[in-house]
């Protein structure tokens, strides 16, 4: 009844930075849209509790700098993974784009703060919904190290507002084989109250 919608939502996939093409531009104006398209979710009280962190260039290094540096300083020693590092070093360089999703809480307390988060939530599906249509590949990533005091500082957070994750944009390599993905049968997920379950 909706094929394009339909279409557009099942065909996005997490991405991952390895199969982007790095050097490729992601256009300003296109970056402009999509975080446009972002603003549009809804949100409770129109407090709009969001700001975008966008990383493009050389600056992809300095995000690079503060990852592995929090991440050094805030991760118990049984815990540290040399792997890890590695990784958060080459991400950022190998995506063309990096967003920082911050959940900034515009309207004091009168809004509970689940609300605000799941407006952020609403506001990135948006996001990665438009890269998908723009053909861009993109992929969600939330390391706890986005929670730590580091991080936070370097990105000028106040006490209230939180990173809810890095968004990784780029065009895919013309190599990529667009990943497959699988869902539970919705008739699994849903309870009909009130009406007859007919079959699909
Ligand atoms: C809130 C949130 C946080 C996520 N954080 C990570 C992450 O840290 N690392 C990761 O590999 N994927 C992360 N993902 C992406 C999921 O792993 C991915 O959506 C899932 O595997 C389903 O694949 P699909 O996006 O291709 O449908 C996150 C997704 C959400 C919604």
């Amino acid at each position: 009844m909706l094929p394009a919608l339909t279409e557009l939502i099942r065909r996005r996939r997490s991405i991952k930075p390895v199969d982007m093409d790095s050097g490729r531009e992601v256009d300003r104006a296109l970056l402009v849209e999509l975080i446009e398209n972002a603003t549009w979710a809804p949100n409770h009280g129109l407090t709009e509790p969001w700001k975008f962190h966008v990383f493009q260039g050389a600056n992809r290094a300095d995000l690079v700098a503060i990852m592995q540096q929090t991440y050094r300083e805030t991760t118990p020693t049984a815990e540290f993974r040399e792997d890890k590092l590695k990784k958060m070093g080459e991400n950022p360089l190998l995506a063309n784009v990096v967003i920082a999703c911050v959940m900034e809480r515009n309207g004091g307390t009168k809004i509970p703060e689940i609300e605000e988060i799941e407006a952020l939530a609403c506001a990135i599906q948006n996001l990665q919904l438009s890269a998908t249509a723009a053909g861009l590949g993109c992929y969600w990533s939330s390391p706890p190290l986005l929670e730590a005091a580091p991080f936070r500082e370097w990105l000028g957070l106040r006490s209230e507002d939180r990173c809810m994750g890095l968004i990784y944009l780029g065009w895919p390599k013309a190599s990529l084989n667009w990943p497959r993905s699988v869902r539970q049968p919705v008739e699994n997920r849903i309870v009909w109250h009130g009406c007859i379950a007919r079959p699909m």
